[in-house]
């Protein structure tokens, strides 16, 4: 006994640690990695281990808490925190429809009242509390912890169909009234179609893309996401209405978008039936469900049940499973991309899930292929989970045709026909043959001449040609192609080949985060190249930094350190960043031209201290470009402290003994507005 209570303390730890991880994933970084029903699984069973072993229940169990959406101390804070009146609790919630008839008995249980439920849609989006005073809405709160959240009032006042001041004033004027903000599918669609289109991250899915919208920093910026809001709870109105629906239809009539999907029961029943045709029509709604929700219909009854530290026992939510549907694989591709990564595509049937034609999905690995047992012809299960992509989770094998081949993992690059290996604890395969896989060299000159790296004008088609014609073999060789070679091309024209050139000059302007970027160094994206970049300020400190070196920096793990010295301990890398040296483009932060945007910060000094939301050189590279100065020390003639969280106290000191003005990065982005 005793053993299996410590393998269990084990379990017990380490889904906490996941659960918690998960969470900060969803609210925090809007970037979920497993579905909802991955996530409630371990949440019940740590649930279920908590009830059965009180011993093993820690204080700070993510059984206990709400999810948080607010950044943690060592990011930066944007909005102001504000106190909930009441808790914004969460919801218990099941995937089974027995437990709604659980739910009624317990109801019944602690109550001697006759009961009624409301029965509503559980909208897909990010909670929100508005709070109205004499009328008026004076301030809009997200969950956040659940007993704190951030002031994004003026955000809110964004978003379409929130009454600003209520017409009718005989009804409640001092309330508090909840809800959920959310995005259509057709504004999701239209968000991601034009993030693809500027090469920025897309949303996994509507929730985030809602959420993220409501945290924006500009509130311009979030009026054009076409958000909208249904709310679903109006809080210190006991003494005007009775029940849940007649306080909802009462918000209705003042002007709240209410859901008209509201529906009030007399028995366990009808809920469940009511349910069953959601369930069924939910792929109708111009908008995400992931449930329904019943409550208690009277308050009275309400008090009577009760609530736990994490919800109310008074209401509960069916959630559906993520959407999925069935289709045949019709066939396996093998992508390689420009790391020499080898990923598994499977090619579909095309079939509708959750409002797109979904044509391919990922396998991800062979790992994967094998637990999935997957053969071509197979009648697959497609799933839309956090991730863009939908993936293949099961096979239905009653269907597999007798004949049916394995779908096998080559042992050969599909593309230049090299070995493939395996780096140990990865699951991928590579192809080794960085530097003469065609493949992966137009996938490396395709990625230095994306947005987000170099920012040169020119398409996939061009790359193709002009690798084929030999002009472009390495990323280098950019830099050295000649008006007469461009003329050689298939269509083009003086001005097309001196766009390009103009586009190349350019982007030797680019700062060095994007040009480290734009290496393709295995590992470092847009953001860890900003990291190494904010702590080794040159090439040449990186690359003389030893492993050791590069995982002192916060963040930084050994899979990025090692790629990072396996990179720069390769010769021909090494010769392309000196022909990349000797065209001109940035290789410290101190070489970057920055280019002036505005006058708005003439004349006035800055000292920037403590961690903001963007890196410190940025801001100050922000600073230069609207033509102010950066100083380090506070005297008596700087104009302004930007102080960031974890700044020094005495620099703070100092400030404001010298009577120097202090602004949040807030406030800093208001004045360059
Ligand atoms: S009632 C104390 N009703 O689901 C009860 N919540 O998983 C508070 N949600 O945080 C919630 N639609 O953001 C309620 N019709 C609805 C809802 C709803 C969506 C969200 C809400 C809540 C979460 C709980």
């Amino acid at each position: 006994m005793k053993g299996s209570i410590s393998k269990l303390r084990e379990r017990a730890s380490w889904l906490r640690e996941e659960i918690n991880r998960h969470n900060r994933a969803y609210y925090v970084f809007n970037k979920p990695v497993v579905s909802d029903f991955e996530f409630d699984l371990l949440l019940h069973e740590l649930q279920a281990i908590e009830s059965k072993y009180p011993q093993l229940v820690t204080s700070d169990s993510p059984t206990r808490r709400v999810g948080s959406d607010l950044k943690n101390e060592s990011q930066s804070r944007e909005f102001e925190r504000v106190p909930h009146k009441t808790p914004m609790l969460s919801l218990s919630n099941t995937y089974n429809k027995n437990e709604l008839f659980a739910f009624d008995q317990r109801v019944r249980k602690a109550t001697s009242n006759s009961i009624s439920y409301t029965c509503e849609l559980k909208i897909d989006g990010t909670a929100i509390s508005l709070i109205y005073e004499n009328a008026k809405l004076i301030k809009a709160v997200t969950r956040g912890d659940g007993s704190i959240g951030d002031d994004v009032t003026s955000n809110v006042r964004q978003i379409k169909g929130i009454p600003l001041e209520l017409s009718d004033k005989k009804g409640p004027t001092d309330f508090e009234i909840r809800g959920e903000i959310y995005m259509s599918w057709e504004s999701f669609d239209k968000l991601n179609h034009k993030r693809a289109e500027k090469e920025e991250p897309l949303f996994a899915n509507p929730r985030n893309a809602a959420a993220g919208s409501l945290k924006l920093l500009d509130p311009g910026a979030t009026k054009t996401r076409s958000l909208s809001v249904l709310f679903y709870s109006v809080s210190n109105c006991e003494e005007f209405f009775r029940d849940h629906y007649n306080a909802l239809q009462w918000a209705m009539k003042a002007g709240f978008p209410v859901s008209d999907h509201l529906r009030k029961f007399d028995n366990i029943e009808d809920v469940v039936d009511f349910i069953e045709d959601w369930e069924l029509k939910r792929a109708e709604l111009p908008f995400p469900i992931d449930g329904m929700v019943v409550k208690v219909n009277d308050y009275s009854v309400q008090n009577q049940v009760g609530f736990t530290s994490k919800f109310p026992r008074w209401a509960v939510a069916y959630k559906f499973k993520a959407q999925r549907v069935t289709t045949n694989l019709i066939s396996v591709d093998y992508q390689v991309g420009r790391t020499g990564a080898v990923t598994p595509v499977a090619n579909l049937k095309p079939v509708l899930l959750a409002g797109t034609v979904v044509k391919r999905a990922s396998l991800h690995n062979e790992d994967q292929m094998n637990l999935l047992d997957i053969h071509i012809g197979d009648t697959v299960y497609v799933e839309k989970g956090g991730e863009i992509i939908p993936k293949i989770v099961d096979v239905d094998l009653s269907k597999r045709n007798k004949e049916a081949v394995h779908a096998v993992f080559p042992d050969k690059c599909p593309d230049c026909g090299t070995s493939l290996m395996k780096i140990e604890n990865e699951a991928r395969h590579y192809c080794p043959n960085s530097s003469g896989c065609p493949m992966q060299i137009k996938g490396r000159l395709l990625h230095f001449t994306s947005r987000k790296a170099m920012n040169i004008l020119i398409g996939e088609a061009t790359i193709e040609q002009m690798f084929n014609l030999k002009y472009l073999n390495s990323i280098a060789d950019f830099y050295s192609l000649s008006k007469e070679q461009l003329l050689e091309l298939d269509g083009w024209k003086e001005k097309s080949a001196e766009r390009l050139l103009k586009s190349l000059e350019e982007s030797k302007n680019r700062p060095f985060e994007n040009v480290l970027f734009a290496l393709g160094i295995r590992h470092v994206g847009e953001n860890t190249a900003k990291l190494l970049v904010r702590n080794f300020q040159s090439i040449d400190n990186l690359i003389n930094a030893s492993e050791e070196q590069l995982l002192e920096v916060p963040d930084i793990g050994e899979t990025v350190a090692f790629s990072v010295v396996n990179y720069f301990s390769d010769n021909v890398n090494l010769s392309i960043i000196k022909r990349l040296k000797t065209a001109g483009l940035n290789f410290s932060v101190r070489s970057e031209k920055s280019f002036i945007k505005s006058e708005k910060l003439k004349d006035l000094s800055f000292v920037v201290s403590g961690l903001f939301s963007i890196s410190r050189d940025k801001l100050k590279s922000i600073i230069e470009q609207h033509s102010g100065k950066n100083v380090s020390n506070i005297t008596g003639s700087t104009s302004y402290l930007i102080a960031g969280d974890k700044m020094g106290p005495a620099k703070l000191e100092k400030a404001k003994k010298l009577n120097i003005n202090i602004l949040s990065e807030k406030d800093f982005f208001d004045l360059i507005k």
